[in-house]
């Protein structure tokens, strides 16, 4: 192979553009063709006299452009693609690290959840059995009927005000405090899109939501993790660690945690916050679950707890109704309320008015409440059927039972993988969340998420029976064996 790069004189060109352009030069009369080799980078710059990262910079150009690709044992190559197919992105260089960094383990683990016919205790959800369907159907009805036109026209970007209003009553602040946003997702990705560059340090507990991990990592966070226990985050730990590290945030689940399940107490809230008061620092308070309330304590939140407007309250209809709806809602000061409305704008306009509008009659004739009244004694039955399940078919797990949400979180047995017992719980046809996805670093193998509110008691216990029966695979000794015999085996 004979490579003459020329690079012309320097006009206002970088460099690794004219070898780029001289390589192109070269593709295009043929005198380099489709399978040739080229020289590695570092031999090339070498030649050149230049850095090695300037000709990355131009392969880098040339394989986006479609004329040569790497692969690996091979080195780079002149593209086989045929001339028409050169101008084809390659999707993996024009992607942004942010993009490409994100971790495939997610989407793995969906992918095995996606198993039709799996008696899922994977996702978050509340029970579709329960959604009030028909009553929302009547007043979807109501509201196009008679504020049709006024709903199917622009909405304000910080929401429909009536249901702005009716939030804010609800958390005791005024409306222009509350922002509705698509879902508390997207309250969660403003937050991270305005308060974190690059770089810069997120505080969360450890485990946590793995949804506002991804938001996020997405925005470039370090994150920087406090343990969480059956009583909530560790309050010492957080307070020794905001001694050495400058953080952007703290991000917290402090009522009935995702995914352990965990009530941190009013005294440790009292704590936290008078920690984060001494540095100044913005608590995130994600309140999902707090209607799902079924004993216990009844502990206020944060937000209410807090006299120096540290709390950037988050919270949902979709664990009290459904998730379908996208309605959540953020709670700040207004001025910061203005500049994330301004932020979000961009991003879809409004929240589905017709969605909110709904939803503000289903609040207004005290549907919401008597829905949460309905459904808590139906979790919480759920809930009782899963723990006396777990203690009947899998004697191993280590677990509390919450007041509250949606979750049962439990700890395996030493030495038993929760990704390589999904392997086998899925083989019987049950899943769950492994608990690697609930922390930023390593951790959490040992552990699973099962939310009990998605099956009936009578199912739950065949599920956890088989659940008893895919530990036995996976750990021969263990001692579910003797409660899951074989004759168990038909559920
Ligand atoms: C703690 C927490 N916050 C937020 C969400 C997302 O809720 P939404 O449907 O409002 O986006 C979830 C959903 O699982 C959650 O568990």
């Amino acid at each position: 192979m004979s490579l003459a790069i020329r690079l012309e004189p320097a006009g206002g060109e970088p460099l690794h553009i004219r070898i780029a352009d001289s390589l192109r030069g070269q593709f295009e009369h043929g005198a380099l063709g489709p399978g040739d080799p080229l020289p590695t980078s570092r031999d090339l710059a070498r030649d050149l006299g230049v850095s090695r990262s300037t000709v990355v910079r131009a392969y880098e150009q040339l394989t986006r452009e479609g004329w040569i690709e790497g692969r690996v044992g091979r080195g780079t190559r002149v593209s086989d693609r045929p001339t028409s197919a050169k101008g084809r992105p390659n999707w993996d260089l024009l992607l942004t690290e942010r993009v490409r960094g994100q971790s495939p383990e997610y989407a793995d683990v969906l992918r095995m959840l996606s198993e039709p016919d799996l008696l899922s205790f994977a996702g978050g959800l509340p029970s579709p059995e329960f959604y009030p369907e028909e009553s929302f159907q009547q007043i979807t009805s109501d509201v196009l009927r008679h504020q049709g036109t006024k709903l199917l026209q622009w909405c304000p970007v910080d929401g429909y005000p009536p249901l702005r209003s009716w939030i804010a009553e609800r958390v005791g602040c005024e409306p222009d405090s509350v922002l509705i946003s698509s879902g508390s997702t997207q309250a969660l990705h403003l937050i991270s899109q305005a308060f974190v560059e690059p770089g810069d340090t997120v505080v969360v507990e450890a485990p946590t939501y793995s949804g506002a991990l991804r938001a996020f990592r997405t925005a470039g966070a370090r994150i920087v993790s406090i343990p969480c226990g059956p009583e909530g985050i560790d309050v010492d730990r957080l307070e020794a660690t905001l001694g050495r590290v400058r953080a952007k945030l703290l991000y917290v689940v402090p009522t009935y945690h995702n995914p352990t399940g965990s009530l941190l107490s009013t005294e440790k809230r009292r704590r936290l916050l008078a920690v984060c008061a001494q540095h100044g620092l913005p608590v995130v308070e994600d309140d999902a679950y707090a209607t799902l309330r079924y004993d216990g304590p009844h502990v206020p939140t944060l937000r209410s707890l807090d006299d120096h407007e540290l709390v950037l309250y988050v919270s949902t209809f979709s664990k009290a109704i459904f998730p379908g709806l996208r309605v959540g809602w953020l709670a700040a000061p207004p001025e910061l309320v203005r500049r994330l409305s301004a932020l979000r704008n961009v991003i879809d306009l409004f929240t589905n008015s017709i969605a909110q509008g709904s939803l503000y009659e289903f609040c207004k004739r005290g549907l919401l409440e008597a829905h949460i009244q309905r459904v808590r004694p139906l979790y919480a039955e759920r809930r009782d059927a899963m723990a006396a399940a777990l203690r009947r078919y899998c004697p191993s797990l280590q677990f509390e039972v919450p007041h509250g949400g949606l979750f049962i979180w439990a700890q395996l047995p030493a030495g038993i993988d929760s990704r390589r017992l999904l392997e086998e719980a899925v083989e019987l046809g049950i899943g769950f969340m492994v608990g690697s996805l609930f922390f930023a670093e390593e951790g959490g193998r040992d552990r699973i998420r099962l939310c009990f509110a998605c099956h009936s008691p009578e199912m739950i216990a065949a599920g956890i029976r088989k659940l008893g029966l895919a530990l036995k695979q996976v750990r021969p000794d263990a001692e579910e064996w003797r409660n899951a015999g074989a004759d168990d085996l038909i559920v």
